[in-house]
Protein backbone atom coordinates (compact mmCIF):
# COMPACT_ATOMS: atom_id res chain seq x y z
CA UNK A 1 0.00 0.00 0.00
CA UNK A 2 2.97 2.49 1.31
CA UNK A 3 4.77 1.60 -1.74
CA UNK A 4 2.03 1.82 -4.49
CA UNK A 5 1.02 5.54 -2.79
CA UNK A 6 4.72 6.10 -3.39
CA UNK A 7 4.54 5.54 -7.04
CA UNK A 8 1.29 7.48 -7.18
CA UNK A 9 2.62 10.51 -5.44
CA UNK A 10 5.77 9.96 -7.60
CA UNK A 11 3.62 10.07 -10.89
CA UNK A 12 1.66 13.03 -9.69
CA UNK A 13 4.66 14.79 -8.44
CA UNK A 14 6.07 13.88 -11.85
CA UNK A 15 3.10 15.55 -13.89
CA UNK A 16 3.14 18.74 -11.33
CA UNK A 17 6.98 19.32 -11.94
CA UNK A 18 6.48 20.05 -15.62
CA UNK A 19 3.50 22.54 -17.13
CA UNK A 20 1.01 21.24 -19.51
CA UNK A 21 3.06 22.94 -22.32
CA UNK A 22 6.16 20.66 -21.89
CA UNK A 23 3.95 18.19 -23.51
CA UNK A 24 4.82 20.42 -26.75
CA UNK A 25 8.23 20.69 -28.19
CA UNK A 26 9.23 24.44 -29.07
CA UNK A 27 9.39 25.60 -33.13
CA UNK A 28 12.61 24.91 -34.93
CA UNK A 29 12.94 27.16 -38.32
CA UNK A 30 12.65 24.83 -41.02
CA UNK A 31 9.26 23.04 -39.38
CA UNK A 32 8.76 20.95 -42.58
CA UNK A 33 9.21 16.80 -40.98
CA UNK A 34 5.90 15.66 -39.27
CA UNK A 35 5.27 16.01 -35.71
CA UNK A 36 5.49 13.28 -33.05
CA UNK A 37 1.49 13.46 -32.77
CA UNK A 38 1.28 10.64 -35.97
CA UNK A 39 -0.63 9.63 -37.46
CA UNK A 40 -3.91 11.85 -36.98
CA UNK A 41 -7.22 9.35 -37.42
CA UNK A 42 -10.08 11.22 -39.99
CA UNK A 43 -13.47 11.34 -39.90
CA UNK A 44 -16.45 12.60 -40.91
CA UNK A 45 -19.41 14.05 -38.78
CA UNK A 46 -22.86 15.07 -40.05
CA UNK A 47 -24.56 17.01 -36.93
CA UNK A 48 -27.38 18.98 -37.06
CA UNK A 49 -27.51 18.73 -40.84
CA UNK A 50 -23.45 20.43 -40.97
CA UNK A 51 -20.41 18.35 -41.99
CA UNK A 52 -17.57 18.42 -40.03
CA UNK A 53 -14.15 16.88 -40.96
CA UNK A 54 -11.79 16.42 -38.14
CA UNK A 55 -8.39 15.10 -37.67
CA UNK A 56 -7.32 13.40 -34.43
CA UNK A 57 -3.89 12.35 -33.75
CA UNK A 58 -2.58 9.69 -30.98
CA UNK A 59 -1.97 12.03 -27.92
CA UNK A 60 -1.36 11.33 -23.56
CA UNK A 61 -3.35 14.62 -23.22
CA UNK A 62 -5.50 16.63 -24.48
CA UNK A 63 -4.58 18.61 -27.46
CA UNK A 64 -5.90 22.32 -28.36
CA UNK A 65 -8.28 22.34 -31.39
CA UNK A 66 -7.53 24.55 -34.28
CA UNK A 67 -11.23 25.47 -36.78
CA UNK A 68 -10.26 26.03 -40.48
CA UNK A 69 -12.95 27.13 -42.68
CA UNK A 70 -11.86 26.63 -46.23
CA UNK A 71 -12.39 29.65 -49.09
CA UNK A 72 -15.21 29.74 -51.77
CA UNK A 73 -15.54 26.61 -54.14
CA UNK A 74 -13.08 25.33 -51.45
CA UNK A 75 -12.28 21.75 -50.74
CA UNK A 76 -10.75 19.46 -47.99
CA UNK A 77 -8.69 18.66 -50.58
CA UNK A 78 -6.84 21.78 -51.26
CA UNK A 79 -6.04 22.09 -47.35
CA UNK A 80 -5.82 18.45 -46.36
CA UNK A 81 -1.70 17.69 -46.72
CA UNK A 82 -1.20 21.27 -44.69
CA UNK A 83 -3.49 20.52 -42.05
CA UNK A 84 -2.83 17.16 -41.70
CA UNK A 85 0.87 18.06 -41.04
CA UNK A 86 -0.11 20.70 -38.59
CA UNK A 87 -2.35 17.98 -36.59
CA UNK A 88 0.54 15.63 -36.37
CA UNK A 89 2.33 18.61 -34.22
CA UNK A 90 -0.39 18.07 -31.54
CA UNK A 91 -3.37 19.29 -32.77
CA UNK A 92 -7.33 18.21 -32.69
CA UNK A 93 -8.09 19.82 -36.02
CA UNK A 94 -11.61 20.66 -36.98
CA UNK A 95 -13.01 21.95 -41.00
CA UNK A 96 -16.55 22.64 -41.33
CA UNK A 97 -18.06 22.71 -44.53
CA UNK A 98 -21.35 25.15 -45.51
CA UNK A 99 -23.76 23.35 -46.99
CA UNK A 100 -21.91 19.55 -47.60
CA UNK A 101 -18.25 18.61 -49.27
CA UNK A 102 -20.01 18.69 -52.45
CA UNK A 103 -21.89 21.79 -52.85
CA UNK A 104 -18.90 23.70 -50.89
CA UNK A 105 -17.79 23.43 -54.29
CA UNK A 106 -20.32 25.80 -55.98
CA UNK A 107 -19.57 29.41 -55.99
CA UNK A 108 -22.79 29.83 -55.07
CA UNK A 109 -22.47 28.15 -51.73
CA UNK A 110 -21.19 31.43 -49.29
CA UNK A 111 -21.02 31.91 -45.78
CA UNK A 112 -19.00 35.05 -44.27
CA UNK A 113 -20.58 35.95 -40.71
CA UNK A 114 -18.28 32.89 -38.75
CA UNK A 115 -21.59 31.10 -37.90
CA UNK A 116 -19.64 27.83 -39.08
CA UNK A 117 -16.25 28.51 -37.48
CA UNK A 118 -18.53 28.76 -34.10
CA UNK A 119 -20.43 25.51 -34.83
CA UNK A 120 -17.09 23.52 -35.01
CA UNK A 121 -16.00 24.77 -31.72
CA UNK A 122 -19.44 23.73 -30.49
CA UNK A 123 -18.49 20.28 -32.44
CA UNK A 124 -15.79 19.95 -30.76
CA UNK A 125 -16.90 20.83 -27.06
CA UNK A 126 -20.17 18.50 -27.67
CA UNK A 127 -17.81 15.52 -28.94
CA UNK A 128 -15.41 16.19 -26.04
CA UNK A 129 -17.80 15.70 -23.69
CA UNK A 130 -19.68 12.73 -25.27
CA UNK A 131 -18.49 9.35 -23.73
CA UNK A 132 -19.00 7.68 -26.38
CA UNK A 133 -17.27 10.02 -29.04
CA UNK A 134 -13.63 8.81 -30.29
CA UNK A 135 -12.98 12.61 -29.12
CA UNK A 136 -14.14 11.87 -25.49
CA UNK A 137 -11.94 13.96 -23.37
CA UNK A 138 -8.93 14.49 -26.11
CA UNK A 139 -9.56 17.76 -26.98
CA UNK A 140 -8.57 21.05 -24.75
CA UNK A 141 -11.57 22.80 -25.58
CA UNK A 142 -10.53 26.19 -23.52
CA UNK A 143 -7.66 26.26 -26.21
CA UNK A 144 -8.72 27.33 -29.75
CA UNK A 145 -7.23 28.66 -32.58
CA UNK A 146 -9.41 29.95 -35.08
CA UNK A 147 -8.07 29.98 -39.24
CA UNK A 148 -9.52 30.74 -42.30
CA UNK A 149 -8.36 31.27 -46.12
CA UNK A 150 -10.58 33.98 -48.07
CA UNK A 151 -14.12 33.74 -47.55
CA UNK A 152 -12.98 31.58 -44.18
CA UNK A 153 -10.43 34.01 -43.15
CA UNK A 154 -13.12 36.34 -43.21
CA UNK A 155 -15.27 34.00 -41.58
CA UNK A 156 -11.98 33.67 -38.98
CA UNK A 157 -12.75 37.86 -37.98
CA UNK A 158 -16.20 37.91 -37.61
CA UNK A 159 -15.86 34.14 -35.97
CA UNK A 160 -13.46 35.70 -33.40
CA UNK A 161 -15.40 38.94 -32.83
CA UNK A 162 -17.87 36.37 -30.88
CA UNK A 163 -15.75 34.09 -29.37
CA UNK A 164 -13.40 36.08 -27.71
CA UNK A 165 -12.03 33.58 -25.40
CA UNK A 166 -9.80 32.35 -28.33
CA UNK A 167 -5.98 31.97 -27.92
CA UNK A 168 -5.40 33.27 -31.96
CA UNK A 169 -7.18 34.10 -34.76
CA UNK A 170 -5.16 33.40 -38.18
CA UNK A 171 -6.86 35.11 -41.47
CA UNK A 172 -5.48 34.54 -44.86
CA UNK A 173 -6.51 36.58 -47.30
CA UNK A 174 -9.76 37.48 -46.28
CA UNK A 175 -12.14 39.80 -48.45
CA UNK A 176 -11.56 43.48 -48.04
CA UNK A 177 -12.75 45.58 -44.85
CA UNK A 178 -16.07 46.63 -45.34
CA UNK A 179 -18.71 48.60 -45.92
CA UNK A 180 -17.75 48.22 -49.40
CA UNK A 181 -15.73 45.33 -49.26
CA UNK A 182 -15.25 43.58 -52.04
CA UNK A 183 -17.28 41.77 -50.89
CA UNK A 184 -19.69 44.62 -49.33
CA UNK A 185 -20.99 44.38 -46.17
CA UNK A 186 -22.98 42.51 -44.34
CA UNK A 187 -20.90 39.83 -46.31
CA UNK A 188 -17.58 41.59 -45.08
CA UNK A 189 -15.78 42.03 -42.03
CA UNK A 190 -15.09 45.71 -40.35
CA UNK A 191 -12.11 46.87 -38.88
CA UNK A 192 -13.51 48.04 -36.06
CA UNK A 193 -14.65 44.06 -35.36
CA UNK A 194 -10.93 43.63 -36.16
CA UNK A 195 -9.42 45.85 -33.32
CA UNK A 196 -11.59 44.50 -31.00
CA UNK A 197 -10.19 40.87 -31.59
CA UNK A 198 -6.95 42.07 -31.42
CA UNK A 199 -7.65 43.45 -27.63
CA UNK A 200 -8.78 39.67 -26.91
CA UNK A 201 -6.26 37.37 -28.65
CA UNK A 202 -3.31 37.93 -31.16
CA UNK A 203 -4.15 37.73 -34.70
CA UNK A 204 -1.94 36.85 -37.87
CA UNK A 205 -3.17 38.34 -40.65
CA UNK A 206 -1.62 37.24 -44.61
CA UNK A 207 -1.84 38.36 -47.91
CA UNK A 208 0.15 38.00 -50.72
CA UNK A 209 1.96 40.81 -53.26
CA UNK A 210 0.78 38.46 -56.42
CA UNK A 211 -2.91 38.28 -54.70
CA UNK A 212 -5.32 39.86 -57.36
CA UNK A 213 -8.81 37.87 -55.39
CA UNK A 214 -10.56 41.30 -55.03
CA UNK A 215 -8.75 44.13 -56.52
CA UNK A 216 -5.79 42.93 -59.29
CA UNK A 217 -2.91 42.68 -58.02
CA UNK A 218 -0.80 44.46 -56.31
CA UNK A 219 -3.64 46.46 -55.29
CA UNK A 220 -5.36 43.14 -53.02
CA UNK A 221 -2.57 43.22 -50.71
CA UNK A 222 -2.60 47.04 -50.53
CA UNK A 223 -6.37 47.11 -49.25
CA UNK A 224 -5.39 44.29 -46.97
CA UNK A 225 -2.68 46.19 -45.69
CA UNK A 226 -5.06 49.77 -45.41
CA UNK A 227 -7.27 47.09 -43.65
CA UNK A 228 -5.01 46.21 -40.90
CA UNK A 229 -3.52 49.83 -40.35
CA UNK A 230 -7.22 50.89 -39.99
CA UNK A 231 -7.96 48.25 -37.25
CA UNK A 232 -4.65 48.80 -35.51
CA UNK A 233 -3.22 52.04 -35.63
CA UNK A 234 -0.35 53.05 -38.89
CA UNK A 235 2.36 52.21 -36.55
CA UNK A 236 3.93 50.85 -33.31
CA UNK A 237 4.52 53.97 -30.98
CA UNK A 238 5.01 52.03 -28.17
CA UNK A 239 1.82 52.46 -26.47
CA UNK A 240 0.30 49.24 -28.08
CA UNK A 241 -2.67 47.68 -25.72
CA UNK A 242 -3.77 45.04 -27.68
CA UNK A 243 -2.29 41.39 -27.72
CA UNK A 244 0.52 40.35 -30.17
CA UNK A 245 -0.42 40.87 -34.09
CA UNK A 246 1.07 40.84 -37.35
CA UNK A 247 0.31 41.50 -40.97
CA UNK A 248 2.63 39.08 -43.64
CA UNK A 249 2.24 40.13 -47.20
CA UNK A 250 4.56 37.59 -48.56
CA UNK A 251 6.27 38.38 -51.85
CA UNK A 252 5.57 37.05 -55.15
CA UNK A 253 8.61 34.55 -55.07
CA UNK A 254 7.42 32.67 -52.07
CA UNK A 255 3.65 32.59 -53.18
CA UNK A 256 4.48 32.08 -57.20
CA UNK A 257 2.42 29.11 -59.28
CA UNK A 258 3.95 26.63 -58.50
CA UNK A 259 1.64 24.12 -60.47
CA UNK A 260 1.59 21.68 -58.33
CA UNK A 261 -2.16 21.56 -57.75
CA UNK A 262 -2.94 21.98 -61.62
CA UNK A 263 -4.78 21.24 -63.39
CA UNK A 264 -7.97 21.34 -60.22
CA UNK A 265 -6.38 24.65 -58.98
CA UNK A 266 -3.44 27.17 -59.19
CA UNK A 267 -1.98 27.53 -55.71
CA UNK A 268 0.01 31.21 -56.72
CA UNK A 269 -1.35 34.76 -55.34
CA UNK A 270 -4.88 34.64 -53.25
CA UNK A 271 -4.09 30.47 -52.93
CA UNK A 272 -0.71 30.32 -51.54
CA UNK A 273 -1.91 29.04 -48.42
CA UNK A 274 -3.21 25.59 -50.96
CA UNK A 275 0.33 25.18 -51.62
CA UNK A 276 1.61 21.90 -49.90
CA UNK A 277 4.58 21.06 -50.36
CA UNK A 278 6.78 21.33 -47.81
CA UNK A 279 4.23 21.21 -45.08
CA UNK A 280 2.48 24.02 -46.91
CA UNK A 281 5.15 26.80 -47.00
CA UNK A 282 5.22 29.27 -46.46
CA UNK A 283 2.02 30.14 -45.24
CA UNK A 284 0.61 26.92 -43.31
CA UNK A 285 4.11 26.37 -42.27
CA UNK A 286 3.65 30.07 -40.63
CA UNK A 287 -0.04 28.75 -39.52
CA UNK A 288 1.73 25.74 -37.98
CA UNK A 289 4.17 28.67 -35.81
CA UNK A 290 1.16 30.92 -34.72
CA UNK A 291 -1.49 27.91 -33.76
CA UNK A 292 1.94 26.49 -31.48
CA UNK A 293 3.10 29.60 -30.25
CA UNK A 294 -0.67 30.15 -28.67
CA UNK A 295 -1.65 26.78 -28.65
CA UNK A 296 0.69 25.01 -26.94
CA UNK A 297 3.32 27.83 -25.44
CA UNK A 298 0.76 30.19 -24.37
CA UNK A 299 2.48 32.90 -26.25
CA UNK A 300 6.05 32.47 -24.59
CA UNK A 301 8.08 35.82 -25.24
CA UNK A 302 10.93 33.39 -24.68
CA UNK A 303 10.20 30.72 -27.44
CA UNK A 304 11.34 29.97 -30.93
CA UNK A 305 7.93 30.21 -32.27
CA UNK A 306 8.05 33.41 -30.84
CA UNK A 307 10.85 34.86 -32.31
CA UNK A 308 10.34 33.17 -35.67
CA UNK A 309 7.44 35.03 -35.96
CA UNK A 310 8.54 38.49 -34.66
CA UNK A 311 11.75 38.28 -34.22
CA UNK A 312 14.78 40.41 -35.70
CA UNK A 313 17.11 39.70 -38.29
CA UNK A 314 19.24 37.75 -36.40
CA UNK A 315 16.84 35.47 -35.79
CA UNK A 316 17.62 32.51 -37.84
CA UNK A 317 14.54 31.66 -39.57
CA UNK A 318 12.45 34.56 -38.61
CA UNK A 319 9.99 35.85 -41.08
CA UNK A 320 12.13 39.39 -41.11
CA UNK A 321 15.60 36.96 -41.71
CA UNK A 322 13.75 34.86 -44.38
CA UNK A 323 13.23 37.83 -46.91
CA UNK A 324 10.11 35.98 -47.86
CA UNK A 325 8.05 39.15 -47.43
CA UNK A 326 7.35 42.43 -48.91
CA UNK A 327 5.60 43.88 -45.83
CA UNK A 328 5.78 43.03 -42.36
CA UNK A 329 4.04 45.09 -39.75
CA UNK A 330 3.96 43.81 -36.30
CA UNK A 331 1.72 45.28 -32.96
CA UNK A 332 3.76 43.84 -30.22
C1 LIG B 1 13.98 22.22 -44.93
O1 LIG B 1 13.64 20.85 -44.83
C2 LIG B 1 13.29 20.25 -46.08
C3 LIG B 1 12.80 18.84 -45.81
O2 LIG B 1 13.53 18.22 -44.80
C4 LIG B 1 14.49 20.30 -47.02
O3 LIG B 1 14.14 19.75 -48.27
C5 LIG B 1 14.90 21.77 -47.22
O4 LIG B 1 16.06 21.83 -48.00
C6 LIG B 1 15.16 22.43 -45.87
N1 LIG B 1 15.37 23.84 -46.08
C7 LIG B 1 16.33 24.52 -45.45
C8 LIG B 1 16.40 26.00 -45.76
O5 LIG B 1 17.09 24.00 -44.65
C1 LIG C 1 -5.72 14.53 -49.16
O1 LIG C 1 -6.72 14.34 -50.12
C2 LIG C 1 -6.30 13.66 -51.27
C3 LIG C 1 -7.43 13.65 -52.25
O2 LIG C 1 -8.62 13.24 -51.64
C4 LIG C 1 -5.87 12.23 -50.86
O3 LIG C 1 -5.41 11.54 -52.00
C5 LIG C 1 -4.77 12.33 -49.83
O4 LIG C 1 -4.47 11.05 -49.37
C6 LIG C 1 -5.19 13.19 -48.67
N1 LIG C 1 -4.02 13.41 -47.84
C7 LIG C 1 -4.07 13.41 -46.52
C8 LIG C 1 -2.77 13.63 -45.81
O5 LIG C 1 -5.10 13.26 -45.90
C1 LIG D 1 -27.26 20.42 -32.47
O1 LIG D 1 -28.58 20.79 -32.08
C2 LIG D 1 -28.83 20.61 -30.68
C3 LIG D 1 -30.30 20.89 -30.45
O2 LIG D 1 -30.63 22.17 -30.89
C4 LIG D 1 -27.92 21.55 -29.91
O3 LIG D 1 -28.12 21.39 -28.51
C5 LIG D 1 -26.45 21.24 -30.23
O4 LIG D 1 -25.60 22.20 -29.60
C6 LIG D 1 -26.24 21.30 -31.76
N1 LIG D 1 -24.86 20.85 -32.02
C7 LIG D 1 -24.09 21.39 -32.97
C8 LIG D 1 -22.72 20.87 -33.10
O5 LIG D 1 -24.49 22.26 -33.72
C1 LIG E 1 17.84 39.06 -46.50
O1 LIG E 1 18.19 40.37 -46.95
C2 LIG E 1 19.28 40.94 -46.22
C3 LIG E 1 19.43 42.39 -46.66
O2 LIG E 1 19.31 42.47 -48.06
C4 LIG E 1 20.52 40.09 -46.46
O3 LIG E 1 21.60 40.62 -45.71
C5 LIG E 1 20.24 38.66 -45.98
O4 LIG E 1 21.33 37.83 -46.28
C6 LIG E 1 19.00 38.11 -46.68
N1 LIG E 1 18.70 36.82 -46.06
C7 LIG E 1 18.38 35.76 -46.77
C8 LIG E 1 18.05 34.52 -45.98
O5 LIG E 1 18.34 35.74 -48.00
Amino acid sequence: MNRLLSVVSTILLAAFAFPAASAFSDCVPNDTELGPFNPPTFSSTVVNSTTFYSLLPPSPTPLPLLVFMHGSTGQWDFYNESLSFISTHGFAVVFPFVKSPSKDKSPFTTNTDGTYLLKAIQYAKEQNADPNSDMYKKIDVETVIIAGHSMGATCSINAATSYPSASAVVAMHPGICGPFGPPPCPSCWRSDDLAGVGLNMPVIFTTATNDGAFWPAPYTAKHELGCYLKAFGEDDDGEWEGEDSVFVQFNDEVCGEDGEREPVVKDGGHNCPMKNMEGGKPEMTLLLKAAKLYGHMEGDKESKCYGLIYGEEDVEGSLLQLNQTDVLEFRV
